[in-house]
């Protein structure tokens, strides 16, 4: 596997050991890495009220946007399912709002991975409108 890919993976699996996923017991690690070769992290962070729950993906990047960085590369996502688990839509559609040529890289603990684009995972976005 690439470097990148490995590395990108490696972070992203540190940063699930901070989920908060108490309620479903799915603890998820996120890592973007930004155009400029910097990573940021993210983690789900789940709630007793379940629907404010926020997924690892969008916690990362709105903690690179935060920081004042909002152009990336790649994202890595990992998780403790069999199979490679791929962001929801919710998260697709806020990756894409940065990111719309990203690749995603989906691994498990276990160290099985998929690889695609995002727009493959989110084809016909929403990416524009008139008022
Ligand atoms: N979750 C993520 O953080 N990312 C995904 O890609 C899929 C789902 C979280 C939300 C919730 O805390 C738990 O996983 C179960 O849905």
């Amino acid at each position: 596997m690439e470097e990148v890919y490995k590395n990108l993976i490696e972070a992203a699996r540190q940063a699930r050991e901070a989920a908060y996923a108490v309620y479903s017991g799915f603890p998820v690690g996120a890592a973007l890495l930004a155009l400029d070769g910097r990573v940021f992290t993210g983690c789900n962070v789940e709630n007793l009220s379940f629907g404010l729950t926020t997924c690892a993906e969008r916690t990362a990047v709105f903690t690179a946007v935060a920081a004042g960085v909002r152009q990336f590369q790649g994202l890595a996502v990992v998780t403790g399912n069999p199979e490679p688990v791929t962001p929801c839509g919710a998260c697709r559609q806020v990756l894409r709002e940065f990111a719309p040529g990203l690749w995603v890289v989906c691994a498990t603990i276990a160290g099985k991975i998929r690889i695609f684009s995002l727009q493959e995972l989110l084809p016909h976005a929403f990416d524009s409108f008139s008022a």
